[in-house]
């Protein structure tokens, strides 16, 4: 049985102004086609997994969002957290879940807010890890060739010397590393990227969630007793914000043995900032990427995002401009990491 959990409980705050608290970036159409990042992650994996088989897991105050935006999904594969507590607890919560249902299954772990420009090669990159997961207890992350040294990511180094089938095992993860270290693992060829998706049986993750992340397991198992009972989303809301703030990454994947890593090129962007936009949209002429309504002379490098109000632009080079109707974001291509700090400042201020 495969079964699968798409995380949608991010904030996306990189993509501000157009990612908003009440509105973050997997809600958002950020292509030509309109469709939203959560829907077409649904539907890039409706070859494999039904639909009655596909959990998401996210904020209780987007519940409404995923309900109007996958009007197919049943309503009770919508997890809501009461509060943030990172990927750890959200994958435990799924796994609980999913585990009420089937006995054992394979859980595909996805985040919503990735693009991927190869469908097809992906479904085939996950029915390879899907038939790794099935063998014993094996964890299976996917893994992508970098082409730049991106610090917004985590590394992973294979072994190659172990190859398991298409897959290697996992030497060591590195979350998020600095420039220097980056280009030096883009060179060696012997990291990848992480992917942030995961594939495992339940068995598999609830194990090593109870072996390496205790306390957190717990809570987990006090939350799937209350399943089906009247008392589940009082327990939920109890229990679910003692859960220690974690990500899969530190809480398991980096303490856990015997991890396969697959590795896939099926053309994959997180989106992780707006300078994602060039990759996906493209540039003109003048290296420039203009949506909306926008005019410009003597202007390159520039990623200009407007609505319907026009934007006149002149003699700008490696500037960012995002306008909303209520907000508007001018930014520097080298300073797009900041964005958080300014989000923090507007914060303190209000
Ligand atoms: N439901 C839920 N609850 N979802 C969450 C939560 C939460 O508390 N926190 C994060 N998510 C979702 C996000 O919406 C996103 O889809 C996914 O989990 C990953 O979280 P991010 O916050 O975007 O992580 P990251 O981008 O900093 O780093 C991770 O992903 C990178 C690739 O995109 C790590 O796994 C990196 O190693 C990896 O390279
Ligand atoms: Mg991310």
């Amino acid at each position: 049985k495969k079964t699968a959990l798409i995380m949608a409980g991010g904030r996306g705050e990189r993509f501000w102004p157009r990612s908003r608290k009440s509105l973050p970036k997997q809600f958002l159409s950020l292509t030509n086609d309109g469709k939203t990042m959560i829907q077409l992650t649904v539907e890039r994996i409706l070859p494999l997994v039904a639909m009655e088989d596909i959990y998401i897991a996210t904020n209780e105050a987007y519940r409404p969002l995923v309900r109007q935006q996958l009007p197919q999904l049943p309503e009770e594969n919508i997890l809501c957290e009461p509060v943030g507590r990172n990927t750890a607890p959200c994958i435990g919560l799924g796994a609980v879940h999913i585990h009420h249902k089937y006995e054992d299954a394979i859980m595909m772990v996805l985040p919503s807010d990735h693009l991927i420009k190869n469908n097809e090669m992906f479904v085939q990159t996950l029915t390879d890890a899907c038939q790794i997961a099935e063998q014993g207890q094996n964890l299976v992350t996917l893994g992508i060739t970098p082409n730049y040294p991106e610090t917004g990511y985590g590394y992973i180094k294979a072994d190659k010397n172990t190859p398991n089938g298409p897959a290697y095992l996992v030497e060591r993860f590195v979350e998020k590393p600095d420039l220097d270290l980056a280009r030096q693992y883009v060179q060696s060829g012997e990291y990848y990227w992480n992917s942030g998706m995961f594939i495992w049986k339940l068995s598999s993750i609830l194990t090593n969630l109870k072996n390496h992340m205790p306390a957190t397991f717990e809570g987990l198992s006090a939350i799937q007793k209350a399943i089906g009972t009247p008392d589940q989303e009082h327990v939920l809301k109890e229990v679910f914000p003692s859960l220690p703030s974690e990500s899969i990454d530190y809480g398991v994947m980096e303490k856990a043995s015997g991890i396969n890593i697959l590795p896939g090129d099926f053309g994959w962007d997180d989106v992780g900032s707006w300078l994602a936009i060039e990759r996906i949209k493209g540039t003109d002429a003048d290296e420039n990427t203009f949506t909306g309504n926008v005019v410009a002379i003597d202007t390159s490098h520039c990623i200009i995002e407007g609505q319907d109000k026009l934007i006149a632009a002149v003699g700008l080079k490696d500037i960012i401009v995002v306008d909303t109707p209520d907000a508007t974001l001018i930014c520097h291509k080298e300073k797009t990491g900041e964005i958080k700090k300014l989000l923090d400042l507007l914060r303190s201020q209000n």
